[in-house]
């Protein structure tokens, strides 16, 4: 019998949670985010789940591939462009559109020989200082690609630092706006923390939005706001069972470096997840967890295939009992990603990616 750990992809949370999206903006196309293997989901397992998107966004070129040997034929966009002339080939044969972030990528582009010209995305640094022209060269950048034969239409984006936080986002509008106010072409510029967030600003919305986090169902604004205020639904589900349990008594200890020390007499289940699994190891005492569908916590530290969790008082715990780490246990209970990355000191979007390679996955339709 193989280890019973076990994600699940829901197929129809992705679909709930794209839905949601384009209800924030109704007037806008969206392009579902699938970088870094649609978040650790696997680019084939959401497909079904995504496909009512107007466009899949992602980052590398074998990952467009894969999306367009699925037989999508609608837009992909490349979201940090080509990164070496050959790039532009496979852009032209799978027609793909591209960011434009710096000139060197407008160089590659001067010379690369097509009969297919190209739809390109210039990126601006409106603020962020990651990809991007600076407002003050992006006028220039946008004419030089305007006149080059390669290319067919543009289309002006930029992205947001602290969407999701206080410093909020109407600085990088500014510069955005004052910059491209009469430059023509479609604007992309929401994420997901943008779109839902600041919703009522139709010029934020722009005509394609770019979610990623919330299609999978993690609020993008977490601990200020969880998935349920958004109306989100977890797309992925970790469970596992307890393969061994322990019984306490006061003074005992638990796992490497005896970090936990029972305090009272309790019971304790052996868990097969660890950080070989993408289980956070910051994620020690005190971090929830589902035990049949009911919260209780981890106890000690994380080890390599194994946790520890306390189930004193959970009576029909034991052997083969169902453990949720996150997302959706059997009797529906729910546990968000993002409070176990908040325990772990990191993020939802950190926990997706790290899924580990040796979890099966399996999708849920
Ligand atoms: C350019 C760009 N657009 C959109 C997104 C999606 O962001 P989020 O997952 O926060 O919605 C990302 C993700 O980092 C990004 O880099």
């Amino acid at each position: 019998m193989p280890r019973p750990i076990l994600a699940t992809i829901h197929t129809g949370a992705l679909h709930h949670n794209l839905t949601r999206a384009r209800l924030a903006a109704p007037d806008a196309r969206v392009w579902a985010v699938v970088k870094a293997n649609a978040y650790g989901h696997g680019i084939e397992r959401v497909f079904e789940g995504l496909r009512g998107a107007d466009g899949f966004a992602l980052l590398d070129l074998d990952e467009a591939q894969r999306v367009r040997s699925l037989g999508w034929r609608s837009p992909i966009l490349l979201l940090e462009g080509v990164f070496e002339p050959r790039d532009l080939e496979l852009c032209s044969r799978l027609d793909l559109w591209h960011t434009i972030h710096c000139n060197e990528q407008i160089d590659m582009l001067a010379t690369h020989k097509t009969h297919q010209p190209h739809r390109v995305f210039l990126k601006m640094n409106s603020g962020m200082n990651r990809l991007g022209l600076r407002p003050e060269r992006y006028r220039a950048a946008w004419t030089r690609l305007n006149a080059l034969p390669q290319v067919d239409e543009i289309s002006l984006s930029t992205h947001f630092s602290d969407a999701d936080g206080p410093r909020g986002i109407a600085h990088q509008m500014a510069a955005f706006n004052a910059a491209t106010q009469d430059l023509p072409g479609e604007r992309s510029i929401a994420n997901s923390a943008a779109a839902l967030r600041h919703v009522t600003d139709t010029a934020v919305r722009g005509d394609w939005v770019r979610p990623g986090i919330a299609i999978y169902g993690s609020a993008p604004d977490y601990p200020q706001h969880d998935a349920a205020h958004w109306q989100l639904q977890p797309a992925m589900t970790l469970a596992t069972r307890i393969i061994a349990t322990q019984d306490l008594v006061a003074g005992d200890t638990v796992g490497y470096g005896s970090s936990f020390i029972a305090g009272q007499p309790m019971r304790i289940g052996v868990v097969a997840c660890g950080y070989a699994d993408g289980y956070p190891r910051h994620c020690t005492t005190g971090t929830p967890v589902l035990v049949c569908g009911t919260r209780t916590r981890v106890v000690g530290r994380v080890s390599m295939d194994m946790i520890t969790v306390d189930i004193t008082g959970l009576h029909d715990a034991g052997i083969g009992s169902e453990v949720t780490l996150w997302g959706r246990a059997s009797n529906g209970a729910l546990l968000s990603i993002d409070e176990v990355a908040l325990a772990g000191g990191t993020v939802g979007y950190e926990l997706m990616c790290a899924l580990g390679q040796r979890v099966p996955t399996v999708v849920q339709v």
